[in-house]
C-alpha cells in the first residue's frame, strides 16, 4: 500500500524502537523511504557473512572479469554503469564498461560475467546507440550466452506505456540464449537511484560470493572494447543537491504574435565550479504550480495543510498519472478502476476530481513519485560567456481532457520565475554530443526549435577557439517573423564567416508545410559532398516529429548521392556514425 509504512508490533524491536522508527517513517517522503532502503540493503550486503562487500582495503589478488554494458540515451544508465564499476573495483573486480553503440552481441556473449542496464526510449524503443546491438541481439542469428551469467537493470519511465520494455526484453532474449540469470530483474522509474544502487550492491554481492577462484583472471581478459569516460563531474551538484543558480537575462524570445512561448534565459554559475562543455544539458529541479498543489489538496479533502502543500509544490510529482497509481488509489479508497488507457492524457487533478473521494495527507504522498528533474540544452560555451550558462526554454501549454495543462519546468522557468531570482540545477554531462576533437572538420548542425540550443555553444566554442572548420546550420520553426530563434546571432556569425552557411524552413510561411528535412533534400548534394569531405553531422530536438524524419531524409540522400540501395546507404550512414561523425541529442 502506498501509505507511509508503520512496523507492526511484531518487529524485532523494543517497543520504545519501534514507536521511535514509526515517528520517523510517518514523516519520510517515498523518496527517503526508498533511499533508506538502499541504504540499509547495502549496510547489510556489506555486513554479509560471505564478504559480500570485500573490504576495499583488501582486493582479491586475482581479479574476476566483469562486463558492465549500457544502453543509455540521455545519460543516466551511463552513469549508473560508472558507479556499479566503482563498486565492482571495490570488491576487486575487473570491470570493463562498454557503450551498446561498441560491441556487438557475439562479443559481449564472450564476458564470463555480464552486468546489462538499459533505458527505453521513444515508445519502448531502444536509445538509438543501441538500435544496432538489440536489433542484432533480437535477430535469428543472435550468439550463445550460454558461457554467461548475466544481470539486467532497466530504466524506465511508468508514465509510458512500454514500462522498461528495453530492459524486459533483453533479459528475456539473454536467458533464451543460454545465459545463466544471477538475479532478477530490477526495472526503475524515474526515482531510479535507491533501488539502482539496491541493484548494484546485490548483484555484484552475490556474483561476489558465487564466483570461484577458478575464474579469476591476472590480465583484464576479454577482447572487448574499453570506453574510457574522461570526465566525472566533480563539482558535488546533483538532482538530490543542486547549485541555487541566479537567472541573470531572462528574455522571451519568440515574437507576440508566435504559437511558441520561447526564452532564453542566463544562469550565473559562479562559485558552483560547474565546468560543462558544449554539448551538456543542466538538469532543473523544479517546482510545481502552486495552484495545481491547491487543487489538488482541495479535491483530496486536504485544503490548509500548509507542511503538505510545500511538499506538493517543491518534491513531489503531482501531474503525471500512470496506471499503477490509478490502481493503488482504487485500491485504497474501493473507487471503481476506470477503463484501460482512461489516464492517457490525464493528470492526478481528473483522478482525484473523477473520484471525490478523502484522502489522508500520508495516503495522498504515498501516491505520488518523487518530482523529477528536467534537463536542458546548455545553448553557450564557456570559452565565451565565463561562468555562467544559458538555457533556451520552450513553455508548455496544452489542453487536454478540457483543461488546460502546463509544463511542470518549462512553465515553472518561463512564467514563474524573472531575472534576480534563482534556479535549481546541476550538470548533466553529454559526452556523445562533442564537437570534433579536430577543429579542422567542418560541422552540420541540425537543430530545429530548442534543438537549436547546443548549436549556439558549439558555434561559441568554435569561434573562441579560432577552429577553422566550416559550420553549416540548418534551423526549423513555424514562422520567419516570430519565431527565428537568436536570428541577429546567426546573422553576425554569417556576416564575418563563422556561419559558412545557414539553411532555414519555417513550416507555416506557406501552404505546404516545409520542414528541415526539405531543406536537408533540397541541399542534398552539398550535404552529401560535405559528409565525404569529412564533417561531422549533429542532430538536436524532437526525437519523435523530426529526428526520425531527419535520420530517414540522411539515408535517401547518400542513396540518392551515392548511388546506393537502400541497405548500402544505411551501411554507410552507420559508417559515419561508427566514425563518430553522426551525433544525436533528441528528446
Ligand atoms: C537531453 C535533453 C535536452 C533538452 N533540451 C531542451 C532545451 O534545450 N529546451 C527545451 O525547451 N526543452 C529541452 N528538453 C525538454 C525538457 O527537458 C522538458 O521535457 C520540456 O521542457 C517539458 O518539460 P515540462 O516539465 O515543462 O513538461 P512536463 O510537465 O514534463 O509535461 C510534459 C508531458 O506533457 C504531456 N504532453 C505534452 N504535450 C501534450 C499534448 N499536446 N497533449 C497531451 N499531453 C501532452 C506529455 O505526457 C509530456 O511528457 C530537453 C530534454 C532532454 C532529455
Ligand atoms: C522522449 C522520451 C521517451 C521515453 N520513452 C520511454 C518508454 O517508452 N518507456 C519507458 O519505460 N521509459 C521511457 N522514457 C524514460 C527513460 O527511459 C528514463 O528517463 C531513463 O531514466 C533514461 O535513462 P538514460 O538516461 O540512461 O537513457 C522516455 C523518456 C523520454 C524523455
Amino acid at each position: 500500500m502506498p501509505t507511509s509504512p508503520q512496523l507492526p508490533r511484531s518487529a524485532p524491536f523494543a517497543e520504545d524502537q519501534i514507536a521511535a522508527l514509526n515517528s520517523v517513517f510517518s514523516v519520510t517522503t517515498a523518496e527517503q523511504r526508498a533511499w533508506l532502503s538502499g541504504f540499509l540493503a547495502g549496510m547489510q550486503a556489506a555486513n554479509a557473512p560471505q564478504g559480500v562487500a570485500a573490504s576495499p582495503a583488501a582486493p582479491p589478488a586475482r581479479k574476476v572479469p566483469l562486463t558492465i554494458l549500457f544502453g543509455t540515451e540521455s545519460g543516466n544508465g551511463e552513469a549508473l554503469a560508472m558507479q556499479a564499476r566503482k563498486v565492482a573495483a571495490k570488491l576487486g573486480f575487473a570491470a570493463k564498461l562498454v557503450d551498446m553503440a561498441d560491441i556487438t552481441p557475439t562479443q559481449a556473449a564472450e564476458a564470463r560475467n555480464l552486468l546489462v542496464i538499459a533505458s527505453t526510449w521513444g515508445e519502448g524503443d531502444p536509445p538509438q546507440r543501441a538500435v544496432d546491438f538489440h536489433e542484432a541481439l533480437m535477430a535469428d542469428g543472435a550468439p550463445s550466452f550460454e558461457k554467461t551469467r548475466f544481470g539486467v537493470l532497466a530504466l524506465g519511465d511508468r508514465a509510458y506505456a512500454q514500462f522498461c520494455e528495453i530492459g524486459r526484453q533483453m533479459d528475456e532474449r539473454l536467458a533464451a540464449l543460454g545465459g545463466t540469470r544471477i538475479a532478477d530483474r530490477v526495472d526503475c522509474d524515474l526515482d531510479y537511484e535507491a533501488p539502482a544502487g539496491t541493484w548494484i550492491d546485490a548483484i555484484l554481492g552475490k556474483l561476489n560470493a558465487e564466483t570461484t577462484a577458478d575464474e579469476a583472471v591476472t590480465d583484464e581478459g576479454a577482447s572487448i572494447i574499453h570506453v574510457d569516460f574522461a570526465r566525472p563531474v566533480a563539482d558535488g551538484f546533483t538532482r538530490a543537491k543542486p547549485f541555487q543558480a541566479e537567472i541573470t537575462a531572462h528574455v522571451r524570445l519568440t515574437g507576440s504574435r508566435s504559437t511558441s512561448d520561447t526564452h532564453h534565459l542566463e544562469l550565473s554559475l559562479e562559485g558552483s565550479g560547474i565546468e560543462y562543455e558544449p554539448g551538456d544539458a543542466l538538469g532543473v529541479v523544479p517546482h510545481n504550480d502552486p495552484a495545481l498543489a491547491d487543487a489538488i489538496l482541495g479535491a483530496a479533502g486536504l485544503a490548509g495543510d500548509t507542511a503538505l502543500r510545500s511538499s506538493l509544490v517543491e518534491r513531489l510529482d503531482i501531474t503525471t498519472l500512470t496506471r499503477k497509481q490509478i490502481e493503488d488509489f482504487c485500491q485504497l479508497t474501493g473507487a471503481r478502476v476506470p477503463e484501460a488507457g482512461w489516464e492517457t492524457g490525464r493528470q492526478v487533478i481528473d483522478l482525484l476530481d473523477a473520484a471525490a473521494q478523502r484522502l489522508t495527507g500520508a495516503q495522498l504522498t504515498g501516491l505520488l513519485r518523487p518530482l523529477p528533474p528536467r534537463y536542458y540544452s546548455i545553448a553557450s560555451s564557456r570559452k565565451s560567456v565565463g561562468e555562467e550558462a544559458h538555457l533556451l526554454v520552450a513553455g508548455l501549454r496544452y489542453t487536454s481532457h478540457g483543461r488546460d495543462r502546463a509544463g511542470v519546468a518549462s512553465i515553472d522557468m518561463t512564467a514563474r520565475h524573472r531575472a534576480g531570482d534563482r534556479l535549481n540545477v546541476f550538470l548533466r554531462p553529454n559526452t556523445h554530443f562533442r564537437l570534433p576533437a579536430d577543429p579542422n572538420r567542418a560541422v552540420i548542425m541540425i537543430g530545429p526549435g530548442t534543438g537549436v540550443a547546443p548549436f549556439r555553444g558549439f558555434l561559441q566554442e568554435r569561434e573562441a577557439v579560432g577552429a577553422a572548420g566550416k559550420n553549416w546550420l540548418v534551423f526549423g520553426h513555424r514562422n520567419y517573423l516570430h519565431d527565428f530563434l537568436y536570428q541577429l546571432e546567426w546573422q553576425d556569425w554569417l556576416k564575418d564567416g563563422r556561419l559558412n552557411r545557414l539553411d532555414v524552413a519555417f513550416s507555416r510561411d506557406q501552404p505546404a508545410k516545409r520542414y528541415v528535412q526539405h531543406a536537408l533534400w533540397e541541399s542534398r548534394h552539398d550535404l552529401y559532398a560535405w559528409l565525404k569531405d569529412g564533417a561531422a553531422l549533429y542532430v538536436c530536438g524532437d526525437m519523435n516529429a523530426m529526428a526520425k524524419d531527419v535520420h530517414a531524409t540522411l539515408l535517401r540522400i547518400i542513396a540518392d548521392q551515392g548511388n546506393f540501395d537502400e541497405a548500402a546507404a544505411k551501411a554507410e550512414l552507420d559508417a559515419i556514425r561508427r566514425d563518430g561523425r553522426y551525433l544525436r541529442d533528441v528528446y
